[in-house]
């Protein structure tokens, strides 16, 4: 089976290579896996760009998430058939055409979600799910606000808050997204600028937003954290600019607004495997009718993994990029 790994960390396109792995036939408890799908995600990048912070043991084949389809069971393995989908376990190396795997670890897909959206559920929707439920109580009409909004945490974010009733300021640095999003249920949708501001109070109608959600870092955060009402929650998960948050102190102080990180991988650790279950069942109900769409730029089988790092590198994409078959 044709599998990316790295051996040292460096720049993704230099540094990733394409190995063929013998797989042999599943053992007691195990299965064989075929036909992976998987996203490559900032993470993944960063990751083998060595700047993220958790370092697996190299070699290694990066992924943190995908699907796979059962191609053969091992001996004892008798809840999981040949042909079913299922999600692969967290950060199981992914980038691969097929692998064996725990049969234990695998958690069957039900039928009608569509294979690419399962196979990005578990970073971004989730991470979307997480921080619209678990900081601020959602209340039916409430404002939510956030940057980069058509990456696929912002589509997932403005699918599920519409869902459980709440509304979005979505800010993006592309005046061709703003239809885009708007016609995917965005309420608003702005240009990321200085005039962002006063647009937001004229268009939510001067609202209380409590919640602001930060991917992009420098004056993208302060505006985020800006649009917030006293006593308001920035969560800060990515930093796609690559700059430090810009805050100026008087929200601290005189706004008394919070300040706090998010990161997926710690819910995930905490959680229970009952906790996990759920929120996959409750994501796997909203891909299935469509509450969130995921758009894909391009699939790359995995021997184009250089050309797949390079694209997945570049701004202004239309959707991600997938290794695996098209
Ligand atoms: N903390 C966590 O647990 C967690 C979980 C999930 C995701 N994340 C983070 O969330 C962020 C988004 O991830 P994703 O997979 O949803 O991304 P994605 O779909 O690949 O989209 C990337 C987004 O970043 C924007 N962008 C790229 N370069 C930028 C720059 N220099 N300045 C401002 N915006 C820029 C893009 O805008 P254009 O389209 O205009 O280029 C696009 O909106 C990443 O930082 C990721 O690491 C964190």
């Amino acid at each position: 089976m044709k599998t990316v790994i790295y051996r040292q960390y460096g720049a993704p396109a230099e540094t990733v290579e394409v190995i063929d792995v013998e797989t042999g036939a599943p053992g007691p408890g195990q299965v064989l896996l075929h036909d992976i799908l998987a996203p490559i995600n900032p993470a993944d990048l960063n990751t083998i760009e060595g700047k993220y912070p958790v370092r697996y043991p190299l070699p290694s084949t990066p992924g943190i998430e995908g699907v796979g389809r059962v191609a053969q069971v091992g001996p004892d393995v008798t809840d999981l058939k040949p042909g079913m989908a299922v999600l692969l376990p967290h950060a199981y190396g992914t980038w691969r055409e097929g692998g064996i795997v725990e049969a234990a670890k695998l958690l069957p897909i039900p039928e009608g979600v569509p294979y690419a959206e399962a196979a990005m559920i578990k970073v971004n929707p989730a991470s979307a799910w997480r921080m619209l439920h678990d900081y601020v109580a959602p209340q039916p009409g409430a404002w939510v606000i956030q940057n980069a909004a058509n990456s696929g945490v912002g589509r997932a974010v403005i699918g599920i808050a519409k869902k459980i009733g709440l509304r979005t300021v979505n800010l993006v640095r592309r005046p061709e997204l703003i239809e885009e999003l708007t016609a995917a249920g965005g309420d608003v949708v702005l240009l990321d600028n200085a005039d962002a501001l006063e647009e937001i109070k004229t268009r939510t109608d001067r609202a209380k937003i409590m919640l602001g959600l930060n991917s992009v870092g420098g004056e993208s955060a302060t505006r985020v954290a800006s649009a917030l009402a006293h006593g308001g929650k920035m969560l800060t998960f990515g930093a796609m600019s690559r700059r430090p948050l810009l805050l100026p102190t008087g929200l601290l102080i005189f706004k008394d607004i919070q300040i706090l990180g998010f990161w997926m991988t710690n819910w995930y650790q905490k959680a229970s495997e009952a906790e996990r279950n759920a929120m996959f069942g409750d994501l796997f109900e909203l891909a299935k009718t469509g509450v969130f769409k995921t758009p894909v730029e391009k699939v790359y089988p995995v021997e184009e993994i250089r050309q797949a790092v390079t694209h997945a590198l570049q701004g202004s994409r239309g959707g991600k990029i997938l290794i695996g078959k098209a």
